[in-house]
């Protein structure tokens, strides 16, 4: 593994249906730490990709009259489109009927198999479709119902195949603590950790890995006329994206196979079961690294429910992005929800955060800036002035320029997106605030010009760096302002912190006035 190498995972998501806001949360809050850690230089891997097999696929094919093949085929291309025109930069995209997956947890199987961990037996439980889960008597609800997503199971009674769980149950609790010890927590946040970590110490059964009432997913490589369990299979697209078993044997090779183990599998908090304990066990039991960290992140509320399809309440990207933008989409959800926690979203709020701090504070302020650049100073970027010169106010943005990318890494560090933006939102302000009392306008009218272009560039390199730090988030609109600064290309920093150290405004360079970047939107009712 090269040292800096970080690889960085969404949940595979089911192609049953199209993608929606809940399964697009996952990929954008992943998409801004991928975009931020290459802007710190990191040699990222960012993976999503599609859970193709299982029943409740193969369920979707026959209600739509097709086969599994052509249903998963047909809805690929449905989740690629979203993930193009919400701008997220994955470097692969797996799908689990690959050749180089379904070969690769083939190999991993296998291994298990050879090292004792597999053994045939006979199931006989509950199963939860939508959620593809299994479920004992003792732990449905009152009425039978499936305990996470309260719909109604199927009983199962199946000669299968299984994976030694209970084995691992004390080697998972000394290594949830180990981590903690280590000050990088297995389980991400708290809240999920305990809620894991009595779920183990409550004790853990064998896991049935196989089934036979129906045939489209991997078949057993010791057992053909077994399939795969879909959560085995899907959980294995870690490890087979990045070339496990690609030759044949149990081990990674080819060119992605230094960026395991992955410094963070990112899950929404109803699958952090299958991650933070079967997964664990899985690469324990086949000798390999463990992912460093898996965080879960909560549920998205529309009138205090989950937005799910079966609950008939989601809203489609296309027709977010459509009214405010891309960019404004991503910002909204980074910035209204805490990352770890349920948010409940709104069209109102929705609103509220574009006009408030899109379109006045940001958008504002960078439009004002281009026009007084063009009125007062021609169109060019000014000298900056030496800090001996600087005032009390200037100094109160050098300040705060030069402490943000610092508060701006601690909080991604803790993947905490909304402390992340009020970071440079802090910054934004204060240069609202600083433009308003230097009053360029009264500057010019009093002939006041070296004042006058002083406070002008202190304020455009106060832009530059804010666009730094907003790029993970609004890509486009970054790009964008750098381009009106006529500086290079934004998508191209890979130090941020040299990037963002005070004196990047390139003297002379044209700046562009250009249309608003965030035009206000009136609508209020949404
Ligand atoms: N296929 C499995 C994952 C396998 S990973 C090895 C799966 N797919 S899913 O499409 O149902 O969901 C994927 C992710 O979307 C989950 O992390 C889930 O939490 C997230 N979301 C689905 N609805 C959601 C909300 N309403 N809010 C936030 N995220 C939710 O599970």
């Amino acid at each position: 593994m090269t040292d800096n190498s970080y690889y960085l995972t969404t949940p595979i998501y089911y192609v049953n249906s199209v993608p929606h806001l809940g399964t697009a949360y996952t990929t954008i809050a992943a998409d801004a730490l991928a975009r931020y850690r290459r802007m710190c230089g990191d040699d990222v891997l960012f993976l999503t990709g599609l859970d193709e097999h299982g029943q409740k696929v193969a369920q979707a094919a026959e209600q739509n009259g097709t086969s599994p093949q052509a249903w998963v085929d047909s809805v690929a291309p449905k989740f690629l489109e979203t993930w193009t025109m919400l701008d997220i930069s994955n470097d692969d995209f797996i799908r689990t009927t690959e050749e180089r997956h379904v070969r690769g947890s083939q190999v991993f199987l296998q291994a298990l198999k050879d090292n004792g961990d597999i053994y045939q037996g006979h199931y006989e439980g509950w199963y939860c479709v939508p959620d593809e889960t299994f479920w004992t008597d003792d732990q449905l609800t009152e009425d039978r119902l499936c305990p996470t997503c309260g719909r109604q199971l199927e009983f199962i009674r199946e000669d299968n195949w299984f994976f030694r769980l209970s084995a691992y149950q004390e080697r998972l609790l000394e290594h949830y603590e180990q981590c903690e010890r280590a000050g990088r927590p297995f389980i991400q946040p708290e809240t999920r950790r305990n809620e894991v970590v009595s779920f183990v110490k409550g004790g853990l059964k064998d896991l049935s890995i196989s089934r036979t009432a129906f045939a489209w997913g991997i078949p057993l490589p010791f057992d053909p006329e077994h399939v795969m369990y879909v959560w085995f299979d899907a959980l294995l697209n870690y490890v087979t994206a990045v070339g496990y078993g690609a030759d044949g044997t149990p081990g990674f090779s080819g060119p992605a196979a230094h960026y395991w183990p992955a410094q963070y599998h990112f899950v929404g908090k109803d699958i952090i079961r299958f991650h933070c304990v079967i997964w664990p066990a899985m690469l324990m039991a086949a000798g390999l690294p463990l992912p460093e960290s898996v965080f879960a992140h909560g549920f998205l509320l529309t009138k205090g429910e989950k937005m799910s399809k079966s609950r008939g309440n989601v809203m489609a990207p296309a027709d977010l992005v459509a009214k405010f933008g891309v960019d404004a989409y991503r910002y909204y959800f980074l910035r209204d929800v805490q990352f770890g926690a349920d948010g409940s979203i709104s069209m109102e709020g929705m609103i509220q955060r574009y006009n408030g701090d899109l379109a006045n504070d940001w958008g504002n302020l960078c439009s004002r800036l281009f026009n007084m650049t063009e009125k007062y100073l021609g169109g060019h970027a000014p000298e900056l002035p030496d800090a001996a010169a600087a005032t009390d106010s200037d100094s109160t943005i050098h300040a705060r320029a030069a402490g943000l990318p610092s508060a701006y890494a601690a909080a991604m560090d803790s993947l905490d997106y909304a402390g992340a933006l009020e970071a440079a939102w802090d910054l934004i302000k204060d240069v609202n605030r600083y433009i308003e009392s230097e009053a360029p306008w009264n500057l010019s009218k009093a002939g006041e010009d070296q004042r006058l272009s002083d406070v002008l560039a202190t304020a455009l390199e106060a832009v530059r760096i804010a666009a730094l730090f907003t790029a993970p988030v609004m890509p486009e609109t970054s790009a964008e302002v750098w381009r009106r600064l006529g500086l290079g290309s934004i998508s191209e920093v890979r130090d941020l912190d040299a990037a963002a150290s005070w004196g990047g405004l390139v003297p002379g360079a044209p700046v562009i006035k250009g249309d608003p970047l965030f035009p206000r939107i009136y609508d209020e009712e949404g």
